[in-house]
């Protein structure tokens, strides 16, 4: 059966005076170990996260795909990378340095690696170019992170966005980023585990209780990381306030559920009942494999999840694995 990883990242062989050139106190940068096998993404002096070889060499990434019976990967910004917080010119000359690296990276095995452009999403018009630009050059879509600062997707500007990519056919993955990390949440990577899922959920919602889908084309494919979060398990707790609400449903003429049409989840969510629930809950069209690798955090074995599921039937696991990212990025078979 075809399979399709559609959510995985890369870190390119960023060098610390590179980074440093958009900001010598944050920008992230790549220090490789002497084995060359493992290293760290680095921030300045202050390590951000260990990471192994299969993030910044294709070669080994595409032996890893051999190893798991993944056909095609797509790969895109680890979210460190997104650069929001800077002046927009410096943040969109570093997003299409960023993404020609991607282009390298796939270059190696163009059949089976596919690249989303990250864009200088601060800037509109800025990030309206990159993205045209990046789909020009060969990206097959753009990932971004799911708020800027204190802006939620529903925010004009991103809609606006994500407008420009609905009308230009470009699919938009949303990632979960800049989490709430400190307080009671600074152990045991809590804002991995309790803060992305929310932060993915709160885009999902921000957009259903804001009525965007109602101005948003209906061409514009969009999908969000991690199984869309909290986003399914709560769709009832939603659905409930929107009905006993009037301030839940000022914005929004429908209540959440029916807006389930509009976007897409990957299957990232590493148990067998959330992933019933998550087919149930936005139906076998609207699930795509997307694994996380190669972080820890994302799924050890690509694809295992969904080939192994014992309540999906032959068709709904060839959508889920292939078929259904075909058809978001618009790729032929
Ligand atoms: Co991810």
């Amino acid at each position: 059966m075809k399979k399709i990883d559609m959510h995985a990242h890369f870190f390119p062989r960023i060098e610390r005076e590179e980074a440093a050139r958009l900001d010598a106190a944050a920008a992230p940068w790549l220090r490789i170990d002497e084995d060359g096998e493992t290293g760290q993404i680095m921030q300045a002096d202050k390590p951000f996260r260990p990471v192994y070889r299969a993030l910044w060499d294709p070669l080994l990434r595409i032996e890893e795909l051999d190893r798991h019976r993944i056909d095609m990967q797509v790969v895109c910004a680890t979210p460190v990378m997104f650069g929001y917080r800077y002046d927009g010119r410096a943040a969109a000359e570093w997003a299409a340095r960023m993404n020609d690296l991607a282009l390298e990276h796939c270059a190696y095995n163009p059949k089976r690696l596919k690249a989303m452009a990250q864009v200088p999403l601060q800037d509109l018009e800025l990030a309206c170019a990159e993205a045209s630009r990046a789909q020009a050059s060969g990206h097959i879509g753009v990932q971004i992170g799911n708020h800027l600062g204190p802006l939620d997707l529903d925010d004009d500007h991103l809609i606006a966005f994500l407008q420009h990519c609905g009308e230009n056919r470009i699919p938009v993955l949303v990632h979960p980023w800049d989490m709430m990390t400190d307080g009671r949440m600074k152990r045991w990577m809590m804002p991995w585990l309790v803060a992305m899922p929310a932060e993915t959920q709160l885009s999902i919602m921000s957009l259903i209780l804001s009525g965007a889908f109602e101005r948003l084309p209906a061409s514009l494919k969009l999908c969000f990381a991690h199984g869309g979060g909290s986003f399914a398990f709560l769709l009832g707790r939603a659905e409930n306030a929107w009905h006993c609400r009037d301030i839940v449903r000022e914005g929004s003429p429908h209540p959440p559920s029916h807006y389930l049409d509009r976007f897409y989840v990957d299957s990232a969510v590493f148990d067998p009942r959330a992933l019933s629930l998550l087919v149930d809950t936005m139906g076998e069209r609207r699930v795509m494999l997307g694994s996380d690798h190669p972080f820890p955090l994302g799924e050890q074995e690509i694809g295992k999840l969904v080939a192994e599921h014992p309540g999906l039937d032959a068709g709904a696991k060839a959508r889920i694995l292939a078929g259904n990212a075909l058809e978001f990025f618009g790729l032929q078979t």
